[in-house]
């Protein structure tokens, strides 16, 4: 490798890929108002951008229920089957398995989904002993897509979202399909709850912490939830003198584009997706997007000669070859030589060499993408403090995902752009805490509330 210091071309070249994704506080300003405005008309009516869908669950939990139920994960990376025991006093217990769901289930008839995610749960009970309890067994579905829900275990699918498409189940009742399944293979399982995944990481954080406001994904995709007193609530046709989790459906924020700040990079892998001009604010912050726009930017770069020399690979031609998760490797690789981005790039995608000046200007590429990504991820929490009257006061947010898990000083820039909207003050008071794995544990507790009802 030679160690050849950037060239003035490729120093303006790369400036011009960096400058394109970075955020001002003004940008983040205006984001957070019209989010707030868009908050608003979701509560008001039907088919508004961001859809805020009532989860039907309501009242807080205490950290003293109690009971064994189990819980299904379906929407991240794999397919999560758990048995929760709730012990009072904030303690539980779980036991866990996880499937992986292969392309091909993602992408086919809903049945066949189906019938994988009972086989899964049959194959659960039978290792775990469970299976032979003459009990029906209690199940809360954490299905972490947009669920229009009708009440606490039903709900029709409004669209796919995260790269999963099958036929046959947008404008269906996701709850009587899989529970169909569950009957035709006779397994005592009934679902008691439909939940999705902000909102099970909301309930499980709050049962030892009462106080939490939010419940945050950042993994594969992006979304929040919240507690709404439902009188502002005016497509809200039940009791009104209550409070609700909201379950936002944030990611499709802004997909008339007039607001976030899109690149060129982030115009092709939208168009390459294939949920086109859908879920815009998610396509700028979740761990699915963001190795894809990188990438984009990465090649912009070769095809002007200014990065490996003018010579791509086949894999780094290959659409989302570059993981998200090889941009958290790149950021914390402090070698001098930048030995661990060489590896990645020479080794696992095979592009022929790569001088320092590359790598360098990788790792500000990588940069540029990961901190634009955690300041658009804190508006959506901005605006919900002023929506509900919270800015100044205490505000803890339950965060799970892998990108907020892993993804290097993604908390910090976060709280950064934070700041320069709210001020230090009220930036202070707000706590974005791990809530690891949430969505289970949330599952259970949300499937008891529903039995207890
Ligand atoms: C997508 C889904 C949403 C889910 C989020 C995080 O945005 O539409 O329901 O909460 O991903 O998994």
């Amino acid at each position: 490798m030679s160690t050849t210091k950037m060239t003035e071309a490729q120093t303006a070249g790369l400036n011009k890929v960096v400058d394109s994704f970075s955020v001002s506080t003004d940008r983040l300003k205006v984001i957070v108002d019209q989010f707030v405005e868009e908050m608003e008309k979701g509560l008001d009516h039907q088919g508004a951008t961001i859809a805020m869908i009532p989860s039907f669950v309501s009242g807080r939990c205490t950290g003293d229920e109690k009971g064994s139920f189990m819980a299904l994960d379906l929407g991240g990376t794999n397919l999560r089957v758990c048995h929760v025991t709730l012990l009072g006093g904030g303690e539980h217990t779980i036991r866990q398995q996880k499937y992986v769901v292969s392309e091909e289930l993602k992408t086919g008839p809903m049945r066949h989904l189906c019938d994988f995610i009972a086989d899964c749960v049959d194959s659960f009970l039978t290792e775990n002993g469970t299976s032979s309890s003459q009990e029906t067994i209690q199940l809360g579905y954490t299905f972490s897509f947009p669920v229009l829900q009708t009440s606490i275990n039903r709900g029709v699918l409004k669209q796919w979202t995260k790269g999963f498409n099958c036929s046959g189940a947008v404008g269906k009742d996701v709850t009587i399909l899989l529970q169909d399944s569950f009957r035709r293979k006779n397994i005592n399982v009934n679902i008691a709850a439909i939940v999705n995944d902000t909102v099970g990481t909301l309930m499980a954080y709050a049962y030892k912490h009462p106080e939490t406001a939010m419940g945050v994904i950042m993994g594969t995709g992006f979304n929040a939830s919240y507690y709404e007193q439902m009188g502002n609530v005016n497509k809200w046709t039940g009791e009104k003198e209550q409070e609700m989790v909201i379950n936002m459906e944030c990611g499709a924020f802004d997909c008339e584009r007039r607001v976030l700040p899109l690149t060129v990079y982030d115009n092709k892998m939208d168009r390459e997706s294939i949920n086109v001009h859908q879920q815009l604010y998610e396509k700028m912050v979740a761990g699915m997007y963001l190795g894809e726009i990188t990438r984009n930017a990465i090649l912009d770069l070769v095809d002007q000669q200014l990065l490996f020399n003018g010579h791509s690979s086949k894999e780094l031609n290959a659409m989302w070859s570059f993981e998200t998760a090889y941009m958290s490797t790149i950021e914390v690789d402090n070698t001098s030589d930048l030995c661990d981005t060489g590896h990645i790039l020479e080794s696992v995608l095979n592009v022929p060499a790569t001088t320092l000046a590359d790598r360098q200007m990788v790792k500000a590429i990588c940069n540029a993408v990961g901190v634009r990504a955690a300041r658009l991820a804190s508006c959506h929490i901005a605006a919900v403090m002023r929506k509900t009257k919270k800015v100044g006061e205490q505000f803890t947010v339950a965060i799970d995902g892998s990108l907020f898990e892993f993804y290097p000083n993604f908390e910090e820039n976060m709280a950064a752009a934070m700041s320069e909207v709210l001020g230090e003050q009220a930036r202070s008071k707000v706590c974005f805490d791990l809530a690891r794995d949430g969505s289970g544990l949330g599952a259970a507790i949300i499937a008891m509330m529903a039995a207890k009802h």
